[in-house]
């Protein structure tokens, strides 16, 4: 068994629940797993909650707990969360964790004797927020570069991290590695920043202003700097250093997944770590777009964010899945409305794929008594009809090659509108009156096989629809454990089969007023 595919989510801050925008990352990193799991590649999911810092801290004395007691409540909510849905993570790092206390440590004394650690005086504008420290030269009228609130400023011994010692390295990395920071023009992004010089991290907090952090091993009076301690959770969450048979199975990591606001972390700081504590780079990592309402993105700070359970009570988990990965291109920003939401379920799901089910079990009860039909007589409509399902499988790797959910999904949807479009052409009312049931039998069954492609297909996105839709069509096996090889292959579904005709997959949502 070769190395186990492995993916990473951001580890979450406890500050808020989680809203749409962390169910994006989750959803779409539950998706790969999946889709890898199809593909016969082990698979192995880490995700979390990032516990320590300031944000927390004050969360939790606003709350009237102690900051770990108070992080014991908030991961409950968060792995209630991810269980409706249907997050199929294999660990949940928590960074208060003590196997991830001891990590860090070992960690920071490592780069301290290798002498990439040096103490020294800090000053600078702080931004308590984003937990960001800025320079003189990147601020303007006192306000945080990124989240534009106002910056406190600080001075106070700390200790820092000699990133422009590997500055040169990183860039030579990301030239030569095209996929190392995807979408591409990302990778743009981060040369563009790694052209000035790179100031050092500073990468602890005095304790004597933040307690609430791992204690730094070689200075009793220093924590470490929360992103320090969070981005090491891709390599502690592995094993590091104390599992080294664990590790070594799973590392470097296949995906990083992330959205835009912290590319820089992750795409400066981390592989930084990594080159000094002499471990191999991730093989990519991708930074995703924001849902956004009126331009913004959408956050706790930022008012009433979007409730994933909310939105999965009313309209389906599996329709709230398809949305996020359908509708806009992974990488680019999205428009969340409920109204768009509506719109693509009852377009896509209801009216195109609910309906090619529907209609096609309703026809294969109506003339075959329920029966999966045999196809005596094949003609051209019908042999189209197969090479566009066959040639799916292409499609569909190629678009998770880069992530491309959306025209993932756009694939498995032409191959239903051809089928939907092929029932008007055969025409089987037609075809009755005229006796020709030998050419609705065949009709039937390349619909059935079809359908059975696409149930195979949709299953990392929509697991539950997959499940339900294989189950309608008869098929007795479990469709987790069925593999992507047989969506290209033709005839799997047996003549003679009894099909369990449901409800609707996706019953059509009556849009009151403007949402
Ligand atoms: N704790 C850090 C990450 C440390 S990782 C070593 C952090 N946490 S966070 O709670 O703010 O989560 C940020 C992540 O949540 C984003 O990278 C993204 O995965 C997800 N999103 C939060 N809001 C989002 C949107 N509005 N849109 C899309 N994704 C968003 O940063």
């Amino acid at each position: 068994m070769g190395k186990t595919f492995y993916i990473t989510t951001p580890i979450y801050y406890i500050n808020s629940v989680p809203h749409i925008g962390h169910s994006y990352t989750q959803v779409a990193a539950d998706t790969i797993k999946r889709f890898m799991r199809q593909r016969g590649r082990e698979a192995y999911f880490l995700t979390g909650t990032d516990e320590h810092g300031q944000k927390v801290a004050i969360a939790a004395e606003k709350a009237g707990l102690l900051p770990k007691d108070f992080a014991d409540g908030i991961v409950e909510k968060f792995k209630a969360v991810w269980k409706r849905l249907d997050i199929d993570y294999d660990y949940f790092i928590r960074t208060t964790g003590p196997d991830h206390i001891k990590a860090v440590q070992y960690v920071l004394d490592k780069l301290y004797k290798k002498g990439d650690l040096y103490e020294g005086e800090y000053s600078g504008w702080y931004c308590t927020p984003c937990e960001s420290f800025w320079t003189k030269l990147q601020i303007e009228d006192n306000l945080c570069p990124e989240c534009k609130r106002p910056l406190e400023e600080i001075k106070e011994t700390n200790i820092f991290f000699k990133l422009s010692k590997y500055q040169d390295k990183l860039k030579n990395h990301i030239k030569s590695n095209p996929d190392f920071i995807k979408p591409r023009f990302r990778a743009n992004e981060v040369l563009n920043y790694l052209d000035k010089p790179l100031p050092d991290l500073c990468v602890t907090r005095p304790s004597s202003r933040i307690s609430w952090g791992i204690q730094v091993p070689f200075s009793k009076n220093h924590v470490t700097y929360v992103w320090f301690d969070a981005l090491l959770n891709y390599i502690t969450g592995a094993g590091y250093p104390y599992d080294e048979e664990k590790f070594k199975k799973l590392w470097p990591a296949d995906i990083h997944l992330m959205a835009k606001d912290i590319l820089r972390p992750h795409c400066v700081y981390w592989p930084i770590m990594l080159m000094a504590l002499d471990i191999e780079l991730p093989k990519m990592i991708f930074a995703h777009g924001w849902w956004v309402t009126g331009g913004k993105k959408i956050s706790k700070s930022k008012g009433k964010p979007v409730d994933p359970i909310e939105l999965i009570d009313k309209y389906g988990l599996d329709a709230y899945r398809y949305f996020l990965l359908r509708e806009v291109e992974f990488g680019s920003d999205g428009a969340y409305s409920e109204k768009a939401l509506i719109t693509r379920i009852n377009s896509d799901l209801a009216n195109d794929l609910g309906n090619l089910l529907n209609r096609s079990l309703t026809m294969i009860e109506k003339y075959f008594s329920g029966s999966i039909p045999k196809p005596d007589v094949v003609g051209k409509h019908d042999e189209e009809l197969k090479a566009k399902a066959i040639c799916l499988t292409a499609s569909l790797e190629v678009a998770m090659k880069d992530l491309n959910f959306s025209a993932y999904l756009e694939a498995v949807m032409s191959v239903i509108n051809c089928a939907n479009k092929y029932i008007e052409t055969r025409a089987p009312w037609t075809l009755f009156k005229e006796g020709k049931l030998n050419e609705i039998a065949a009709m039937l069954y390349y619909l059935a096989d079809v359908l059975r492609m696409v149930a195979i297909a949709v299953y990392p996105v929509m697991p539950g629809a997959a499940c339900n839709m294989w189950q309608q069509l008869g098929m007795g096996s479990d469709l987790a454990k069925i593999k992507a090889d047989d969506i290209g292959k033709w005839g799997l579904i047996k003549p003679g089969v009894k099909i369990n005709k449901g409800k609707p997959l996706f019953p059509r949502i009556d849009i009151k007023g403007d949402k």
